[in-house]
């Protein structure tokens, strides 16, 4: 079989491309571990209270250190619970001081949600089974607004919350 100069070159170059891809995949998940991040830790979403992290009172935001956050959430269609206020209302804001890390920690009772604060790197998926954490510093003040971007039932568009950065 004759293989015209071109045909080399662009054979060459489309296997050299696949070798290499491959090369950086396999690199990158077995030797620098990287995952989806909700595969890290497993739950049972019949009983996500069992979980330290997912008890209804340590549910909502929690100062662990100067300056660190953690926001634990138990999703479901259709609401994020972020725990309750001192009046025992829940919560659907939540406020942080610019520049503060925070570790967002979130698992579902039921279906598959999204959990996206608008306008940071916070957006992840949360599965059901599953225990989803994405820990970021919150650098822009403002109002964030929270979305489930994963449909998940008819009310889907009524899962929503606030995450405020204040300066
Ligand atoms: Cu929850 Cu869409």
């Amino acid at each position: 079989m004759h293989l015209h100069k071109y045909e080399k070159i662009w054979l060459t170059f489309g296997l050299g491309s696949l070798a290499l891809f491959l090369i950086i995949i396999g690199f990158a998940a077995f030797w620098k571990g990287t995952h989806p991040m909700s595969h890290i830790e497993t739950i049972d979403p019949q009983n996500v209270e069992a979980h330290e992290s997912f008890k209804p009172e340590n549910l909502g935001l929690r100062e662990v250190a100067d300056g660190k956050y953690t926001v634990n959430i138990v999703a479901s269609a259709f609401n994020y619970d972020f725990g309750t206020d001192a009046d025992g209302k829940p919560v659907k804001k939540i406020r942080v001081p610019k520049g503060s890390t925070v570790l967002f920690q979130i698992t579902t009772k039921d279906v598959v949600h999204g959990f996206q604060v608008a306008g940071t790197n916070v957006n992840m998926m949360v599965e059901p089974g599953h225990v989803s954490r994405l820990e970021t510093v919150m650098k822009n003040a403002g109002e964030f607004t929270v979305v489930c971007n994963e449909y998940c039932g008819i009310g889907h568009h009524q899962m929503f919350a606030t995450v405020e950065v204040f300066e």
